[in-house]
């Protein structure tokens, strides 16, 4: 929808005019590379997408904050003074998480209503989650700014969105989601230090190529849980590395030489694979990054490919349906890499492709996937955007 079309929505559903509507949006993001380890004290490589999550805003008197979206019927009223409540809730449970860390953090919870709508494909890998939780943050803390409570800092609002996804919706998720969506930047991509915070904006400029992101459509099940037992196995491969490595804070600490001599030494089976390919991972995003700095685009797709490799033979967290859309990339005329993004067991690829050659390789790679997976896959026109912000027209 416009913004010209949700403020109209806005007014049909909660009444009053048009005169007193803010409108704030936050990003849904691809990675480019570095997964699996931003958890892990690793470096990431996001980039904000033009799909996006959309709130348009009235600050109301009322002690509540109340909640409707375009895409779904259910609306949903939290109460400012007992925001620990609504963590059952089917839709409005992000929203309630990050108004309550908020609160506990210093923010002025104002009343207001709300109303979301959202372009980022549900459960698609591309960080819808991510986008309320920030457009939400985003939202309430230019409200809490005007009370003289804390206002907007980008870099804060990542940091609890993160934490009411950990703490409050039990999804024991990194930084990077947040991050990207609140602190992107149009056409460029951000090279993160999760461990650290510090990042670089890197222009993402791909000469010939563009990026096309595809969803494997498999719809995904149990992905939260095998999500937080991949985390706890880099946890149990970390503390047994310390006790061969002892000034190892993280598994980024460590480089792939380091591993390669003492690992074997006190790690075995899949935790052996999954610390391996944390470290390996670690070093492939510098390396990426350097090519992509030197234009060099080919070494760069590369690296894509190999960073799908090591998550589906050793992170084990791609699946049939991301391996089949990918190989399928990756062996059409035009594509010099392509990977899965995002957390897995279903969702996204992106792959780099000659820009002259993406219709075609679209069409090839629609009808193979197909044929392959009786599923059809989506691909999405994709830009990259500026992260938060406040929309005025
Ligand atoms: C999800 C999480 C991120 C990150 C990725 C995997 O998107 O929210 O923090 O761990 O998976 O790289």
């Amino acid at each position: 929808m416009t913004v010209t079309e949700l403020k109209k929505a806005f007014v049909e559903i909660y009444g009053g005019s048009e005169d007193d509507l803010r409108v704030f949006s936050a990003a849904g993001r691809v990675n480019l590379i570095g997964e699996h380890i931003d958890y892990c004290g690793g470096k990431v490589f996001p980039a904000a997408l033009n799909l996006r999550t959309t709130v348009v805003a009235r600050k109301t008197n009322a002690d509540v904050i109340r909640l409707a979206a375009t895409t779904i019927s259910d609306r949903v009223t939290l109460e400012i003074n007992n925001l620990d409540a609504y963590r059952d809730l089917k839709w409005g449970d992000y929203q309630a998480g990050v108004a309550f860390v908020m609160k506990q953090s210093g923010y002025e919870i104002v009343g207001c209503d709300l109303l979301y709508d959202t372009t980022v494909p549900f459960g698609s890998g591309l960080s819808s989650s991510a986008s309320i939780e920030v457009a939400t943050g985003r939202t309430l803390a230019a409200f809490s700014a005007e009370k003289g409570g804390k206002g907007v800092d980008l870099i804060d609002l990542a940091v609890l969105g993160q934490k009411s996804e950990n703490t409050y919706n039990g999804v024991n998720c990194g930084i990077m989601d947040q991050f990207a969506s609140s602190l992107g930047k149009k056409d460029n991509a951000i090279l993160l230090n999760c461990k650290t915070l510090e990042y670089d904006y890197v222009p993402l400029d791909l000469g010939d190529y563009a990026l096309v992101i595809a969803n494997c459509n498999k719809p995904r099940s149990l992905q939260d849980s095998k999500y937080n037992e991949r985390r706890a196995e880099c946890e149990e491969a970390l503390t047994k590395l310390q006790t061969v490595i002892p000034n190892a804070t993280c598994l980024a600490d460590i480089t792939p030489k380091q591993f390669n001599e003492v690992a074997g030494k006190v790690l075995s089976g899949k935790v052996y694979d999954r610390a391996k390919h944390v470290v390996e991972e670690c070093a492939r995003v510098i390396d990426s990054a350097e090519a992509l700095k030197k234009g060099e685009i080919v070494k760069f797709g590369e690296y894509l490919n190999q960073s799908h490799y090591s998550l589906r033979d050793l992170y084990e967290v791609t699946g049939d349906y991301l391996d089949a859309l990918s190989a399928r990339s990756r062996e059409t005329e035009g594509c010099i890499g392509s990977r899965m993004t995002g957390a897995g067991f279903g969702g996204c690829t992106v792959s780099i492709v000659k820009k002259d050659k993406v219709e075609e390789f679209i069409k090839t790679v629609d009808e193979k996937y197909f044929a392959d997976m009786g599923v059809r896959a989506s691909f999405y026109a994709t830009s990259i955007e500026n992260g938060a912000q406040e929309i005025f027209e």
